[in-house]
């Protein structure tokens, strides 16, 4: 008699992302996938206060009950900061970080608005994901990052980087050149 063997059952299909604005009880989960992902992440107060802003933006994305990502944006007059933008290593290139900025442009919901943001000059796979948003390297700031001495590159999303140019940047600055 033959034996029957049991085929495995097929994977648990993963919940559905769910994108919607982070609040304080979130931020133990916050704190644990920052810890994950950066090697000098933000203090529990850095999030607090970015929180406690009224004029911002601030977002989760969950699969189930768990924190996947997050986005924090800061209004400086007329300009959206990106602050910190994250998504969990096991869930990273899927799409969570651009559906986080796509929700991010719909809740400012302006077509004028400006974004911009530093990352380090080594974080290729954020500067490609920001390129791939539109936005464009526009300035440098020498030795910001204080953990190593890094440079920032200072990055811009306006309607003038979307058709091309830098036109609407303030005081766009060389990039490359050391
Ligand atoms: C940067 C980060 C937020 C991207 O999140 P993500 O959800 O993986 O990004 P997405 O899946 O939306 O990717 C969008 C694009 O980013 C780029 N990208 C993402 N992961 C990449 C990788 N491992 N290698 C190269 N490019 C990558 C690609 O352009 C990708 O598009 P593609 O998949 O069509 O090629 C995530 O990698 C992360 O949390 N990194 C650590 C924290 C960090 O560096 N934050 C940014 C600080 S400025």
């Amino acid at each position: 008699m033959s034996e029957r063997t049991t085929a495995p059952p097929p994977p648990e299909p993963s919940p559905a992302i769910r994108i919607r604005p982070l609040s304080y009880p979130d931020l133990p989960q916050v704190i644990a996938v920052e810890r994950r992902v950066f090697p000098t992440p933000w203090s529990l107060a850095m999030f607090v206060l970015e929180l406690s802003k009224q004029s911002g933006v601030c977002l989760a994305a969950f699969s189930g009950e768990r924190l996947v990502g997050y986005l924090i944006c800061s209004r400086y007059d007329t300009v959206w900061h990106i602050m910190n933008i994250a998504v969990d290593l096991d869930h990273q290139r899927h799409g969570l970080a651009s559906s986080m900025l796509r929700e991010l442009y719909e809740r400012v919901g302006d077509d004028e608005a400006r974004f911009t943001l530093e990352v380090r000059r080594s974080n290729v796979v954020a500067i490609h994901l920001y390129e791939r948003e539109g936005f464009r390297a526009a300035g440098i700031r020498r030795r910001y990052y204080q953990d190593n001495g890094e440079d920032a590159l200072v990055m811009w999303r306006t309607p003038s980087t979307l058709a091309g140019t830098l036109d609407d940047v303030p005081n766009p600055g060389r990039v490359g050149i050391d």
